[in-house]
């Protein structure tokens, strides 16, 4: 398990690319499987997550190429099996996004049903209930799913309780390979899911309204080779420009954009950031003190909650209280105990943390326990006094690309200890 050793106190500039989106990487390669023709992407990160979906199409009878600056070419061709192995799933929840394009290509598919997880339990019932609104018929076997579309899946019109970024994944991909027109509402508004749209458009489906409430969805009379680029990752965007508020200076986001940001800039903005728009990205500098902002997490374009726990760290160093309420995921607030470890002022109550600023942070042993709880470790270590050592640096691998090379080249003196 590898460690990194942060000296902080060091400002940021120059400039960091940005990676392609892992959360659109992951169902566009689960949906590669729908129609068994070549694809070609660019702009695939290379993180972890994105190997163990390779693995797992690879598992399936899938090839795969090597990932080679962000290119990759794939055929799922010569898939043959629609049973998924426990291992991955239990180690990546989003393996379950295979679940619809086996079912939509297959009329069969089994998974394991995926496990809690460190940010609390996860549900997979609003994917469920999509693909049974389409036909398919769902059982539970002890761990695993069984799911049968006799005859195929066929077009309906699916309404979702709540938006669900996973689900609305599942019943694209469901509806994209029914028979006839599906119509899908209170669906997410991610750009991840307009992206996938863009994929399966590619590859033949006509797709209406994605990034909208209300989606349209028609699958091909027969699926065609598509190449695809990955937007960028909104998440690693928005981390890069918390680090260069916290440690102050002047960065550009290669790839960031305005309009993937939704509230996040306004806060950002609020906590004492300028950003604005370059050729290449965005550009982030702080405007003197860092100050307090409440923030709760929302759906899209609301304040993401994979960005909540590197905006907590900048709170804990802002001249004022913070309140911050995390209303997707009850339980996403295992960064505090590690935070509280580096002199940060955090309370606890139920869904909200009140974060009441410090002068400084001090240099800590922490151990991640989530991607994104894992970054807010890393930003607190840039501007704490003296040493951080982030222990199991693997959840951060997941999502993060090359992150210490990253940071290294923004002005950090951060080094990975293999160990
Ligand atoms: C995706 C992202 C994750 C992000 C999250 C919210 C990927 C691979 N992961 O996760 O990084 O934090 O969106 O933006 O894209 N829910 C149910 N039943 C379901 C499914 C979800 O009740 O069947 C609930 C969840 O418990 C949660 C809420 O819906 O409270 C939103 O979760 P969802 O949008 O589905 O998150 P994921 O797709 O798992």
């Amino acid at each position: 398990m590898d460690k990194l050793v942060i000296q902080g106190g060091h400002p940021f500039s120059g400039s960091v690319q940005i990676a392609g989106a892992k959360n659109a990487a992951l169902p566009i390669l689960a949906a590669s499987l729908l129609g068994g023709a070549q694809v070609s992407l660019a702009n695939v990160p290379h993180v972890s997550d994105v190997m163990s979906m390779l693995e797992l199409l690879r598992g399936l009878g899938a090839e795969a190429g090597p990932l080679r600056n962000g290119r990759l070419s794939l055929s799922t061709a010569d898939v043959v099996s629609s049973e998924t192995t426990y291992d991955i799933v239990r180690r990546m929840r989003a393996s379950f996004l295979v679940l619809a394009p086996l079912v939509g290509r297959f009329g069969h598919a089994r998974i394991s049903r995926p496990g809690g997880c460190a940010i609390g339990t996860r549900p997979v019932d609003l994917h469920l209930e999509a693909l049974q609104q389409l036909g398919a018929e769902v059982r539970t076997e002890g761990g695993v799913i069984d799911v049968t579309a006799h005859g195929g899946l066929r077009g309906e019109r699916i309404v979702f309780p709540a938006p669900s970024v996973g689900a609305t994944h599942t019943a694209m991909m469901a509806a994209a390979s029914a028979s006839g027109e599906s119509e899908i509402v209170n669906c997410a508004r991610e750009p991840e899911i307009a992206d996938t749209a863009a994929f399966l458009t590619a590859m033949g489906a006509t797709i209406e309204g994605a990034g909208t409430h209300r989606m349209l969805v028609q699958g091909p009379t027969s699926w065609r080779a598509a190449h695809h680029t990955i937007l960028p990752d909104r998440i690693e965007a928005a981390s890069y420009l918390v680090a260069a508020g916290l440690t102050g200076g002047r960065l550009e986001v290669i790839g960031g954009r305005l309009e993937h940001l939704g509230a996040a800039c306004h806060l950002l903005e609020a906590a004492g950031l300028s950003i604005f728009p370059s050729d290449r990205g965005l550009i982030a500098e702080r405007r003197g003190a860092l100050h307090s902002v409440d923030m709760a997490t929302e759906a899209f374009p609301g304040f993401p909650t994979d960005l909540q726990a590197q905006f907590m760290t900048l709170m804990c160093l802002a001249d004022g209280v913070s309140v911050i309420r995390e209303r997707i995921f009850e339980q996403r607030f295992m960064h505090v105990p590690e935070l509280q470890r580096m002199g940060a002022d955090i309370t606890l109550s139920g869904a909200a943390a009140t974060v009441r600023g410090v002068p400084r942070l001090q240099g800590a042993e922490v151990m991640a326990t989530d991607l994104r709880a894992s970054m807010s470790l890393v930003l607190a270590g840039l501007v704490a006094e003296g040493e951080t050592v982030v222990h199991r640096v693997y959840h951060l691998d997941r999502g993060y690309e090359d992150i210490d090379g990253k940071l290294t080249r923004c002005g950090a003196h951060i080094e990975r200890v293999r160990q």
